[in-house]
This record gives C-alpha cells, sequence and structure tokens, in this order.
C-alpha cells in the first residue's frame, strides 16, 4: 500500500495540472487510512472517482486490507477481472454485474493424500477421527464421515467470491474440529413451534411511512444499555438468550435508561422447563408466556454460565410479591415480567416496532454457511443444495443501508448470541425487506411491564401503546 502512495504523490508532480487526480488521490488516501473493517460495504470507484482506459496504479481503492483496481488494466490485463473494484462494472462500464456463480463444492474431503502413519495410530481430521491400518505395506488412514461445521471448500469458495456475495467468511478456531451436527444441536436451539402459533395473526401498526428512517440503531440511541451479545458456548439456548436480551433492552427503553440491568437469561433456561428442553431448544411462545407469570431476576442475580442446572429461584405466581432470593447468595431480586407476547409482521412494522418500543426477537432458519460469517451484509443464498438447517433466535436491533455495486442494500443489525468474537462484534448484518432465511416472518416481542415500577416509568409511553388489529385499535398497556 505504500508503493501505492508513492505512486500517487509521483503522479501528481507528474500532472501536477490535473486536478481531478489530486483530488482522486487526496481521496483514495483517505479511504486507505479507514482501514479494512467496512471494505465490502459502498462504492470503491464511485468514491475516487475514476476511470482510467490507461493502465493507472493510483486509480483504485482500499479492498479487504489489498487494493482494488478502476482502469481498464485491471479488466484486460491482469489475471482474471479479480483486480478490478465491485462497482468497476457498474460505475466505470455501465454494465449491471451478473449474479454470483453457483459454487462448485468438492463433494467429500479426501483422506488418501497423507498416509504416511504408523498402525493403530489415530489422528484427527477435522472433525472426523482416522485411524491407520498398514496393509500390504500401504498406509491407509480410515476416516469417519461426518460433516464439519467449518468445511474449507466451502470456506475457501466463499473467500473467492465475497465481493460478489457482500459478505466475508472466516475459520473460527471455536468451530473448527466440530461437526456440523453438533452446530445445529448446541449453537442454535429454537424449538419449530406448532403451525397454529406461527400463523398468530400480526398486530399492525399504525404510523406514518415518511416517520421510517433510512438507518436506526438502538446501539447508537442508548449506547452500553443495550447489552452485548452474549456467548451461549455448547448449549441450545438461543431461545432464551435472546428473549431475555430483548426484554432488557425494552425494560431500558421504556423506563429511559432506569433500569438498564441486564436480566437473567440462566433464569429462563433453568426454571422455564414447561415443554423447553433446556441447552436442547426451547419454543419461543412459551417462553415469553413463562416470563409474563413468573417475570426474570437479574443476570447479577443469577448468572449466565452456560449450562442448565435444577431451578434455583422459586416461582412466584402470587403477583403481589415479587421479591426473591438469589441463588446461593443472602441477596434478593425483584422479578420483571412483561405483557402478552405478539407478533409483528412487515418490514416496516418491525422498523416502527423498534424505533418506539426497542428490539424485537426474531427467528431464522440456518444454513452452513452462517456459521462461517465475517462481515457484511449477509445473503441466505442456497450456497450448498440439500444441505440440512437449523432454527435460531435472534435479537434485531435496528436497520441501514450501504451502497454495494451501485446499488442501495438495505439491512437488519442483528445480535446472534454467539460472542463477541464471531461476526461483526458478536451481530452480523443481513438484507432487509427480503424475508432472507426467514428472518421476517415470526418476529416478536411484547411491552415491558413496569405498571409495578411507575415511579420510574415514563408514562407517556402507555398513551401511545396502542395497535390496530384488522381495523380494531387494540390497547397494549
Ligand atoms: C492490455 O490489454 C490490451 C488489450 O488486450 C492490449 O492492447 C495492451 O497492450 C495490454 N497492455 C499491457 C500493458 O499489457
Ligand atoms: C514416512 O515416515 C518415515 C518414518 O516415520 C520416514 O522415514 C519417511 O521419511 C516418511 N516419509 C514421508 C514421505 O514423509
Ligand atoms: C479460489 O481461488 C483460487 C485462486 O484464485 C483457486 O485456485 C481455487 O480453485 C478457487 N476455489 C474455489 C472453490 O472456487
Ligand atoms: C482453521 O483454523 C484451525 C485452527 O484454529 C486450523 O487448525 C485449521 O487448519 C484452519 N483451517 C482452514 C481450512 O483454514
Ligand atoms: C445507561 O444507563 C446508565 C445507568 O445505568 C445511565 O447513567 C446512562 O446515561 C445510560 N446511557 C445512555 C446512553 O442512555
Ligand atoms: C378481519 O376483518 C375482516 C373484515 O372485517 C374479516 O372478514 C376477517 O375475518 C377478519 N380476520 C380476522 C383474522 O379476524
Amino acid at each position: 500500500m505504500k508503493v501505492r502512495h508513492q505512486n500517487c504523490s509521483q503522479l501528481q508532480t507528474v500532472v501536477a495540472a490535473a486536478a481531478i487526480v489530486t483530488l482522486a488521490c487526496i481521496l483514495k488516501t483517505v479511504a486507505a487510512d479507514e482501514g479494512v473493517a467496512d471494505d465490502l460495504a459502498g462504492d470503491y470507484c464511485a468514491k475516487v472517482g475514476c476511470c482510467t482506459e490507461r493502465r493507472d496504479e493510483g486509480c483504485s481503492a482500499p479492498i479487504l486490507g489489498t487494493m482494488c483496481y478502476c482502469d481498464d488494466f485491471c479488466y484486460f490485463n491482469r489475471t482474471g477481472s479479480n483486480d478490478c473494484c465491485p462497482d468497476f462494472m457498474s460505475f466505470c462500464k455501465g454494465v449491471e454485474s451478473p449474479p454470483p456463480e453457483p459454487l462448485q463444492l468438492n463433494p467429500k474431503p479426501k483422506y488418501t493424500d497423507k498416509p504416511n502413519c504408523s498402525h493403530g495410530e489415530v489422528v484427527n481430521i477435522n472433525c472426523n477421527e482416522c485411524r491407520c491400518r498398514k496393509t500390504n505395506e500401504n498406509p491407509t488412514l480410515i476416516c469417519n464421515h461426518n460433516e464439519c461445521l467449518i468445511d474449507p471448500s466451502l470456506l475457501e469458495a466463499i473467500k473467492n467470491q465475497s465481493r460478489q456475495f457482500g459478505w466475508s467468511a472466516k475459520n473460527y478456531s471455536e468451530f473448527w474440529g466440530k461437526t456440523y451436527d453438533d452446530g445445529l444441536k448446541w449453537r442454535l436451539g429454537t424449538l419449530q413451534s406448532p403451525e397454529k402459533i406461527l400463523q398468530i395473526i400480526p398486530l399492525k401498526a399504525v404510523f406514518h411511512r415518511e416517520y421510517l428512517k433510512s438507518s436506526f440503531d438502538l446501539r447508537k440511541v442508548f449506547g452500553d444499555n443495550i447489552t452485548n451479545p452474549i456467548d451461549q458456548g455448547w448449549c441450545g439456548a438461543s431461545w432464551a438468550i435472546s428473549t431475555v436480551q430483548v426484554i432488557t433492552d425494552r425494560f431500558v427503553i421504556m423506563t429511559k435508561g432506569l433500569m438498564g440491568d441486564a436480566l437473567s437469561s440462566k433464569h429462563l433456561l433453568s426454571c422455564n422447563l414447561d415443554l423447553q428442553r433446556g441447552c436442547q431448544g426451547g419454543h419461543l411462545t412459551s417462553a415469553w408466556n413463562w416470563i409474563r407469570k413468573f417475570g426474570l431476576v437479574t443476570e447479577e442475580c443469577y448468572p449466565w454460565d452456560g449450562r442448565t442446572t435444577g431451578c434455583e429461584v422459586s416461582n412466584q405466581r402470587n403477583s403481589n410479591n415479587l421479591i426473591v432470593s438469589c441463588p446461593r447468595s443472602a441477596k434478593t431480586a425483584q422479578l420483571r415480567r412483561v405483557g402478552l407476547m405478539y407478533r409483528v409482521a412487515t418490514k416496516e412494522g418491525i422498523m416502527y416496532e423498534i424505533m418506539n418500543w426497542g428490539s424485537v426477537q426474531a427467528m431464522m432458519k440456518v444454513s452452513k454457511e452462517f456459521f462461517m460469517y465475517e462481515s457484511g451484509v449477509y445473503k441466505c443464498s442456497k450456497l450448498v443444495s440439500g444441505s440440512k438447517t437449523g432454527y435460531h433466535a435472534v435479537r434485531i436491533v435496528g436497520w441501514g443501508e450501504e451502497q454495494q455495486n451501485g446499488k442501495t442494500v438495505e439491512y437488519w443489525i442483528v445480535s446472534n448470541s454467539w460472542g463477541l468474537w464471531w461476526g461483526e462484534n458478536g451481530y452480523f448484518r443481513i438484507l432487509k425487506g427480503t424475508n432472507e432465511c426467514q428472518i421476517e416472518e415470526f418476529v416478536v416481542a411484547a411491552m415491558a411491564d413496569i405498571g409495578n415500577f411507575c415511579n420510574v416509568a415514563d408514562r407517556s409511553f402507555r398513551e401511545k401503546a396502542s395497535y390496530t388489529l384488522n381495523g380494531t385499535k387494540i390497547d397494549i398497556s
């Protein structure tokens, strides 16, 4: 990159009179200093503002830690067209780039390449255990054939085409060596509810379209009071974590930051046992109903440890007594409850809901490449046809838009529950408005019940809390 900068200043001296070139160089230098975090986003050639017909190293932009070019040389002479910026064809040539080719993957990895092993030796290759057999002097590795969570050929294919896809993939050491089945079983954890529940009629929000902004992020409004994504570990508890984090956000928002302490996911995981399976998954509607009845203590009172253990908080149904003792401590905590769970539908309805009342919970269908997501706007493209999928529950905290290959791409900002090491600091972005991975299909929330905390509540929220359900006005508070 340094070499390129020198080229740039040489260029400035040579063509000192060409103001446009100078401008392009200044812009390019600024862009280079921004680092690579947002590399896949936005304009490249459009940003440096140049397209040249001859070879021009200066007419380039930083991308994924390297440079991409906007000169014809990138297209005709450099190997492949991979050196050109993603928006080269659309910005410089006025041609729409074709959709990415479907991926060609090796169906099964070959293990026969490296059989210099001694008889009886056991080696692990990714998620498979292999045993060495020596017959007729030729050693052979006999492996089991599990589908691995990190699939090297899929990973490489996504990396190769990440510019076209708009998102990049990564080999996470936490996932390396695990089977895909273990990923589906222990990293997700949302049980499909009966059809009847999935078809709950969504509330119809009454709003003015012009009121909805093109971007909104609860983290920017409430800062650290929007709690960071929790790492569920190898425990299928996304059903519990996403529900509890949404409720935590909603207490913060409805009390204008006064009730900011995180609520306990462990409490829900360990005590909501009816029809639920703890670390082996749970139903979202049962989770919301349980919290409406019994309430949650704070995270501090009953901290997360990634495991289910017997319930250690007494279930209080008597609404007058909200004080319970914390497990293994002399402290007490006040239970926090929610109102009736409701469903929100349509892109605008979901946006309106988040802006006014806080994050929402969404169910999504997860396939293998999602585990390898690193950054960018994820699209639930069918990269691997016929592969198994699983259901997951996540927390949507906002939305935004960016330019990709000359087009505006809208996305949701979503909190996952795999810790801060995954994705964009524990979050991911996913295409908005196209029901990507079914993420807009079953979106639910409930109002934080602040009736027992009236002194801290913002009363005005009650006046606004009404919806129209199929033509009938419904009061939520
Ligand atoms: C680049 O390719 C064009 C068209 O194929 C050719 O005319 C030109 O000489 C090449 N330039 C270089 C520097 O190789
Ligand atoms: C295979 O292993 C033997 C003994 O362990 C060693 O002498 C030989 O160089 C190895 N061959 C290769 C190709 O690695
Ligand atoms: C990825 O790109 C490399 C180098 O360009 C190539 O060797 C490899 O075959 C590609 N892999 C896939 C899966 O497309
Ligand atoms: C993935 O990362 C692990 C270590 O975390 C490493 O052993 C493995 O070789 C990597 N695999 C690929 C395909 O990069
Ligand atoms: C977050 O909550 C704390 C109290 O817990 C409050 O002092 C702070 O102002 C809040 N921050 C925002 C951005 O609302
Ligand atoms: C919604 O209202 C229409 C007309 O009033 C009625 O025919 C329909 O059955 C209602 N749907 C539901 C689900 O209540």
